[in-house]
């Protein structure tokens, strides 16, 4: 009997931690498979891959727009990398399939460079100034302006916040903490 509820609660365990994190704005203890903070920022990263879709979440404090981005390697900054950006538009959350062409400066709608918005699925929540995003999207979606995710190969993450909604303004400079790199990220 002892036998037979030990297995039952490790096959509760395992399906827990395999199960698909809920796009929905709300992100429970356990509830992604790898967790990492980012000590200058403050940002929770969340992530899960399942199949060939990635599940992520993030928690990060700021007044306005907040981004996350990733590359394979860095050849001239962040020239290359993916981008994607929450922020408010109308009175709506909304997460924009973005795309860096340049170095510095801004990112570009994948939609405007001949791509398209390959998010799944995407829900935002705000508590005073602390977003918690959640996000799906297939590792690799084929398209010029994304960058695939290999998981379990290691990569480089970037994450931004700004003090306005507006994503035509820039976040506060890197130097200042405004945006960041987390380098040997591994999905
Ligand atoms: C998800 C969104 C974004 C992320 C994750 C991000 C990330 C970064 C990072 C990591 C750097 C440092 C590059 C380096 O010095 O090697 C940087 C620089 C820069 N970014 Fe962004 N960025 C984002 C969106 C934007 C937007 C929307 C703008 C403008 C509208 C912008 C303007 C700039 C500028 C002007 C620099 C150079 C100045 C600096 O280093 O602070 N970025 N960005």
């Amino acid at each position: 009997m002892i036998k037979l509820i030990t297995a039952t609660a490790f096959a509760l365990l395992v399906s827990l931690a395999a199960a698909q994190p809920a796009i929905d704005g709300a992100i429970a203890d356990g509830e992604y498979a790898n967790t990492l903070t980012h000590d200058g920022s403050g940002m929770v990263l969340y992530w899960t891959v399942d199949g060939d879709m990635l599940y992520m979440g993030f928690t990060l404090e700021a007044r306005g727009w907040v981004g996350v981005g990733w590359g394979a390697e860095m050849t001239n900054r962040k020239a290359g990398f993916d981008v994607l950006i929450v922020t408010e538009q109308g009175g709506e959350f909304v997460a924009l399939d973005m795309f860096q062409e340049s170095a510095r400066g801004e990112p570009v709608l994948d939609s405007e460079e001949g791509g398209s918005n390959t998010i799944a699925d995407f829900a935002a929540t705000r508590d005073g100034d602390l977003w918690t995003v959640e996000f799906s999207r297939p590792l690799d979606t084929g398209e010029d302006t994304d960058v695939a995710i290999t998981p379990g190969t290691p990569m480089i993450f970037m994450g931004a916040y700004a003090n306005v909604m507006d994503v035509s303004r820039a976040h506060g400079r890197s130097t200042q903490g405004g945006a960041w790199y987390i380098e040997d990220f591994t999905f």
